[in-house]
């Protein structure tokens, strides 16, 4: 890998920009993962079909939305077209995830395994290795099967971490001969607040996000320290946690010590606020001394299991904000947890810009790779770990009225790309960091979440008006041929 000369400093305050140089292939190792990622409940469809029973965003998605969860892309029964979408762009990895409601359709084994379930997933991965692609497996992306959520509210209940371990065990047994990368709970901050279900009608927007969480490093930790003490000798791979990292710049600039102070409040009440635990046993301090008796405590065994409990972390980078002090005062009333980190977090700077371009696809995703730059570069103050990139990514907006060959025409995720990848680059070779994969989503457009069916962020398009067909964007092509144009292979 060639060094960057280019840019002048290494550090997290300094802002350089990221589209000065060319970044190749040959910047990276040679063992440095490019892939793809998606999750079960944005592909596979198929909710009802092969004995799966329905998660708890089944219901909530199929509430709002009149194009139901069961079709998705269809990738339950289109799953070799997906893996040759990937072959076709010459990725090494791809990560997706495994529908817990799909193997055990109640969520506990004593609720019965589905053996249609493990021979889907056990066809899927074959398919991948066969194709020469790796595969990188979600355990849990959002799909909570209901029962836990109707009898005890999910990972609101500490209930919770027996039964995520049960599951994972049965994952490593059953397919850890094959996968060798396991991330064990997506993005925790984002829905894991209400313990993955939707906030109930007595939901308490202070304590449940922190209970909630608790129990997700409580079972996280469950589960990886089960695999490093019984599967990795044998299976030999690797397991931690994909988490929804964003960087926060202070609102009034570099040099306001106020600010500078909110931002990193900011950044410990979201990354922190996990990736803390895992690297140092607990809470990051400034949560500890401002959420007082409400943020629950590790117990000393606790504190001992969770140390320590991942072999790599994930960072999804999609976007990036201004963080301004606001100060104490006696007459607050909180209302919710974000309140006690004293920041206000905002996507629009003092004067009047957003932090980088906005994306046609999301009001809240603005373009800033240097925020994924400074993000990696600070990580390495937790005992420099292991980092994959397990998510990045540019939305469009589904516009029907668009030709589909005007729409495969996606330059600026082409430059989306790039500019990640230099801010990658830079953290590596300049900042030290020791990020070793770039997983892009998505391999094709599925659906949304939050907007389902309405956002594209696929390298590949999904004709979502005649018969889900795939057909690769010029981004896939861009991709394939930036993989092939490597100097030493
Ligand atoms: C992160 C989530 O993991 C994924 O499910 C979602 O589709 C993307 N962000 C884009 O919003």
């Amino acid at each position: 890998a060639s060094d960057d000369s280019t840019a002048a400093v290494a550090d997290t305050t300094t802002t350089t920009t990221t589209t000065t140089t060319t970044v190749t292939r040959d910047d990276f190792p040679a063992d440095f993962k490019f892939g793809c990622a998606t999750s079960a409940l944005q592909t596979e469809g198929s909710g009802l079909e092969g004995g799966r029973k329905p998660s708890s965003w089944d219901i909530q998605i199929q509430d709002s939305k009149t194009e139901a969860i069961d079709i998705a892309t269809n990738s339950y029964h289109r799953y070799k077209e997906d893996v040759q979408l990937l072959k076709n762009m010459g990725v090494d990895t791809y990560r997706f995830s495994i529908s817990w409601s799909r193997i055990l359709p109640v969520g506990t084994i004593a609720g019965g395994i589905n053996q249609k379930g493990i021979d889907f997933y056990n066809n899927f991965i074959d398919e991948l290795i066969a194709n020469g692609i790796t595969p990188f497996v979600t355990l849990f992306h959002f799909d909570l099967p209901t029962p836990l959520d109707s009898s005890y509210n999910g990972f609101l209940s500490s209930n919770i971490v027996e039964d995520f371990k049960a599951y994972a065990d049965l994952c490593f047994k059953t397919f850890g001969d094959r996968v060798k990368y396991w991330a064990t709970i997506n993005e925790p901050q984002v829905w894991g607040p209400y313990g993955f279900g939707s906030p109930g009608p007595n939901a308490n927007a202070i304590t449940d996000p922190l209970v909630s969480s608790h129990n997700i490093i409580l079972a996280h930790a469950t589960a990886a320290k089960l695999y490093k003490n019984t599967y990795q000798a044998t299976q030999g791979g690797e397991i931690g946690i994909p988490l929804a990292v964003q960087w926060f710049e202070p609102y009034n600039g570099n040099g306001n010590f106020q600010d500078e102070n909110a931002s990193r409040r900011a950044f410990d009440f979201s990354t922190g606020w996990f990736l803390e635990p895992l690297v140092y046993g607990d809470y990051p301090f400034i949560m500890r001394a401002l959420l007082g008796d409400q943020l629950p405590e590790f117990t000393d065994e606790q504190k001992e299991l969770v140390k320590g409990s991942y072999d790599y972390i994930g960072v999804n980078y999609y976007t990036s904000y201004f963080a301004e002090a606001t100060p104490i005062s006696n007459e607050d009333v909180y209302t919710s947890y974000t309140q006690y980190m004293h920041a206000t977090v905002t996507s629009v700077g003092p004067d009047g810009n957003t932090i980088g371009p906005p994306t046609p696809g999301s009001s809240a995703i603005f373009v800033y790779p240097e925020g994924l730059r400074k993000a990696l570069i600070f990580m390495k103050n937790y005992e420099n770990p292991k980092i994959y990139v397990t998510e990045n990514g540019y939305p469009e907006l589904r516009d029907d009225s668009i030709p589909i060959e005007t729409a495969l025409i996606d330059d600026a995720r082409i430059q989306h790309i790039q500019e990640h990848l230099t801010a990658i680059k830079r953290a590596r070779n300049i900042g030290g960091t020791n990020v070793m994969g770039y997983l892009m989503w998505a391999l094709l457009d599925c659906m949304e979440m939050g907007s389902p069916y309405q956002v594209r962020f696929g390298l590949n398009y999904t004709d979502y008006l005649n018969n889900l067909a795939r057909t690769p964007k010029k981004s896939a092509g861009w991709l394939k041929d930036w993989l092939a144009a490597s100097t030493s292979t």
